[in-house]
This record gives structure tokens, C-alpha cells and sequence, in this order.
């Protein structure tokens, strides 16, 4: 099949209403439409996504989705050669609100459908930015999802390792709240942690002492935590000062971490001497410019091209879900089962379940 195909993609696993239009061949792809619908002010006065909320709100925002996402490329249902849908993991009632949506559109116009795992979105993402050759290694870093997978295929894929717990995007929305500082905590943490020094709290490196790709977090914040209170009982409060160096030193450990597991997930990945090495990160926490350059420099020492697909693609979009519907059209090994909603539906189906569900759902 060498033609070109365009595929709607519809996205609402988590707290992002989204709906796009791609069109790929099979060597380059291009993004005709994205637009993405988000949730945070709904979700905002609970500290957390509720999930019942969410699935109400996409229920709500679907339709008008797909229309401007259609209207923007200036194409109608008939023009389109399938419809892919998120069909999982996430929060349950949105992914049936998607999955509701998609199959209602291709009953109504006979448009071939697809059921798309929200995770291979994100782990093909460097395919439809970067036309990426497979085998490649992929960092899945956000708010939600934490692991490393070498990428073999459109449906294939190994799990290296993952958190056992939080994700380091709620590490950082965690550590934000705790220091007084704005949602999403990434960037607020990243902003202050400029004025620190990285050095002024021994934070620990958790699971370093293991051998293995796999990370824990929910330490990091314990600690963190720990140490806000030993300088509030001291000081009667945080100087700026203490604030600056506890973001410093919090984002130094996640930085020393990822780096470390990054230096041994590639040790496994180049064991198997793929042609054109390659590390792909994705996802929000992939936009905090220490972790990136620590990873860059892992990759440099490694000879290992670094990429990191920009961010409005890293973060959660239905692009990628339009993306990951074309390869698995292409490689004709879609099934009437994937059109079902799932909670779980871990990539790697031999590796063990990770234990972690975080506040944005279930992480593999
Ligand atoms: O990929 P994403 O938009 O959503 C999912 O979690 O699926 O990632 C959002 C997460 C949030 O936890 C946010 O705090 C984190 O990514 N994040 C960052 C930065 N920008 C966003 N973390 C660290 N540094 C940043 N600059
Ligand atoms: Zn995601």
C-alpha cells in the first residue's frame, strides 16, 4: 500500500477532548487539523481529574471537536479513509465517550474504523514528527505515564521499565502544591528551581541501587515534604531562598534518575545493534529544559540520536491517535476487540503489570 491516507483521530481517555486530521504516506505524514479541547478549569476546585466530570465534559465536546477539526482541513467524513479511536488505557468513561463517538461516526458513513491504545499514540509520535526508523527507544516521561519501551513495530513493542508509582509529572504538580506554587507544577517548579542550588538538599535517588529500567518517585516527594517542615519548624517559614533550592535540588534528583535509568535502558536497546540508534521523549515532563539536556547528554555520549517530538504532540492530542490508527491500518492487524473501552491495555503484553494508577488513570 504506498498511497496516502487520512485518517480522523479522536482522543478523550484523560482530561483532553481532541480531535485531528493526518494524512500519511508511507515514508513522511503531516498534521492537517489538531484541536484539543482541555479540561483543567472544570477539574481545577477538586485537585485532581474526576473522572466523571471528564467523561461528561467529552461526552459534550466530541462533536464539536471532530466538526472544527474536519472544517480545518477542509475535508468532510466521506473524504476520509478511517476514523481511529482511543479505545484505552484511561479513565473509562471517557475513553466510551470517544470510542461511542467514533463508532457512531463510522456507522453513519461507512468510514473503515480503528481502535487506537492511548500509549502507542504516544510511543509512534516520533514516527509521524521525525519519519523515525524501528527499532527505536522510547522515554514515555508525563503526568500520567513513565516507562521505557523499545519500538519494533506499529504493534510491537517491549517494556525495559517503568515507575512503580507516581509519574514524575505528578511528582512535580505534587512538589508545586506543597511549596504554594501554580498547577500544572512542572513549569512553576522548573521557574523557581533557576535561583537554586541543586545541591542544598541531599534528596534521594530512588531504586538506583537496583538493577533494572524500573523508577519510583512518591519518595522523592516524602522527602521533599520532610524537608519543608523541618525548615518551617526551624524558620517559621520558607525563605525564598529554601523554596528556589528545594525546587533545585527536587529537580535535580528526577534529573539524576531518568538519566541513570536512560544510560541502561540504552545499554539494552543497543545491545541489539540497531542500524540508526535512537531515543525518542515524550510527554510534558519532556519540555523541562534540565531533563532534557541531561538526557541529550546521555544520548551524545552513547552516540545515540536524541529527538523529542515538539511539545504540542508530546503532550495529549488525537493526531497521534489518527497517526497510530494508519499504521495499524497499514499493517492490517487491527481487530473488532480493540473497538472495545479498557481501563488497562498495557503495550507490552508479556511484561508484569506495574502497580501504579495515578490521578490521571491507569498507567499502562
Ligand atoms: O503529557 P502531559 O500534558 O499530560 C499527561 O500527563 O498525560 O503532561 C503533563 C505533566 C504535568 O504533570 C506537568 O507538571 C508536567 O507534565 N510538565 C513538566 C513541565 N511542563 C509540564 N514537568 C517538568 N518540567 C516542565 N517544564
Ligand atoms: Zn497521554
Amino acid at each position: 500500500m504506498t498511497e496516502a491516507l487520512t485518517f480522523l483521530g479522536i482522543e478523550s481517555s484523560c482530561d483532553d477532548t481532541a480531535a485531528a486530521v493526518v494524512r500519511a504516506w508511507p515514508d513522511r505524514a503531516e498534521v492537517l487539523a489538531s484541536v484539543v479541547a482541555g479540561q483543567v478549569a472544570l477539574h481545577a476546585p477538586y485537585g485532581g481529574v474526576v473522572p466523571e466530570i471528564a467523561a461528561r465534559a467529552h461526552a459534550e465536546k466530541l462533536d464539536t471537536c471532530v466538526e472544527a477539526a474536519l472544517a480545518e482541513a477542509g475535508l468532510a467524513l466521506a473524504d476520509l479513509d478511517g476514523i481511529a479511536v482511543t479505545a484505552g488505557p484511561g479513565l473509562i468513561g471517557g475513553v466510551m465517550s470517544g470510542v461511542m463517538c467514533a463508532r457512531g461516526l463510522a456507522a453513519g458513513s461507512g468510514v473503515p474504523l480503528v481502535g487506537v491504545n492511548h500509549l502507542a499514540g504516544h510511543a509512534l509520535t516520533p514516527r509521524l514528527t521525525d519519519a523515525l526508523a524501528f527499532p527505536y527507544l522510547i522515554l514515555l516521561v508525563s503526568g500520567g505515564h513513565c516507562q521505557f519501551l523499545i519500538a519494533r513495530g506499529p504493534e510491537s513493542f517491549q517494556r525495559l521499565g517503568g515507575t512503580i508509582d507516581d509519574a514524575p509529572g505528578e511528582a512535580f504538580d505534587k512538589t508545586a502544591k506543597l511549596l504554594g506554587l501554580a498547577q500544572p507544577g512542572g513549569p512553576s517548579v522548573e521557574a523557581e528551581a533557576l535561583a537554586g542550588n541543586p545541591k542544598a538538599f541531599p534528596f534521594p535517588r530512588p531504586l538506583l541501587d537496583r538493577p533494572g529500567c524500573d523508577m519510583s518517585f512518591s519518595g522523592l516527594k516524602t522527602a521533599l515534604l520532610r524537608a519543608r517542615d523541618a525548615e518551617v519548624a526551624a524558620h517559621g517559614g520558607l525563605y525564598r531562598q529554601t523554596r528556589a533550592d528545594l525546587c533545585a535540588a527536587f529537580q535535580q534528583a528526577v534529573a539524576d534518575v531518568l538519566a541513570e535509568k536512560t544510560r541502561r535502558a540504552l545499554k539494552a536497546y543497543l545491545a541489539e545493534a540497531p542500524e540508526v540508534p535512537a531515543l525518542a521523549v515524550a510527554g510534558g515532563v519532556a519540555a523541562n529544559r534540565q531533563i532534557r539536556s541531561s538526557l541529550e547528554a546521555v544520548c551524545a555520549e552513547a552516540g545515540v540520536r536524541f529527538t523529542a517530538p515538539p511539545l504540542k504532540l508530546c503532550t495529549d492530542n488525537a493526531a497521534m491517535i489518527a497517526f497510530a490508527g494508519i499504521e495499524r491500518f497499514r499493517a492490517g492487524t487491527a481487530t473488532a476487540a480493540d473497538l472495545v473501552a479498557r481501563p488497562r491495555w498495557p503495550l507490552d503484553q508479556t511484561a508484569p503489570a506495574m502497580l501504579g494508577a495515578g490521578k490521571k488513570g491507569a498507567k499502562a
